[in-house]
């Protein structure tokens, strides 16, 4: 698997806004400043996504266009970089507001595929994640969890969360990454593309 280019499509909240219904569709969701515009950028090897030090950067769903390269042929997908969640600094109505947006999309979008739930390595499980978990599995949409920023782990506790993420959801849908380095980049791109 080969990407040969990706681009920036638009920034949406309703998956109409985009005409194309039948290429599929990988979305990234994840708490705020969790790494879900750098895992974009990393896979795709290209600067499309903002990224920010500033959490709650992102409040729109912005739609990437990949072209990529299988077994001879020619074939795209599109990444969706959705607004994380939780972060503290935004008003409840406006948190409110993101949350109907996020789940209107994915309840509505005829093109997902799969769900890259992103959680950064460090973190412990807390409410509002275990939130999300119950949330992600009522989709009854295929989800992967990927832990990233593992660059900033010691490997034991990389090992310790990953066994914790994989009693829950099983081993295969539980991988690591860093985009800081690209550790586990091949690996997610033919996960990616074998849930299609
Ligand atoms: P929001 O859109 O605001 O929710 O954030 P996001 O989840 O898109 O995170 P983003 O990719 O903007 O990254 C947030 C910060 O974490 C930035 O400062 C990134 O440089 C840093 N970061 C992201 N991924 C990694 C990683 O794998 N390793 C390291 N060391 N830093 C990372
Ligand atoms: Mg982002």
């Amino acid at each position: 698997m080969k990407i040969l280019n990706a681009e920036y499509m638009k920034g949406v909240t309703r998956p109409d806004e985009t005409a194309d219904e039948t290429v599929p569709e990988v979305s990234f969701i994840g708490r705020s400043n969790v790494g879900k515009s750098s895992m974009i950028n990393r896979l795709v090897m290209r600067k499309v996504a903002k990224t920010s030090s500033t959490p709650g950067a992102t409040r729109i769903i912005n739609l990437y266009k990949v072209l990529y390269e299988l077994g001879g042929g020619r074939k795209s997908m599109i990444f969706s970089d959705f607004p994380g969640f939780g972060y503290a600094k935004v008003s409840k109505e406006m948190y409110k507001g993101w949350e109907s947006m996020i789940g209107g999309y994915i309840a509505e979008s005829r093109r997902i595929r799969d769900l890259i739930w992103v959680y950064d390595v460090r973190r412990d499980i807390d409410d509002l994640d275990k939130a999300l978990i119950d949330w992600v599995f009522s989709l009854e949409l295929e989800f992967s969890v990927v832990l990233t920023k593992i660059d900033k782990e010691t490997r034991s506790n990389v090992m310790k969360k990953k066994m914790l993420f994989s009693r829950y959801f099983g081993e295969s849908r539980v991988l690591t990454f860093s985009a800081k380095d690209g550790y586990g980049r091949k690996e997610l791109l033919s996960h990616i593309v074998a849930e299609h």
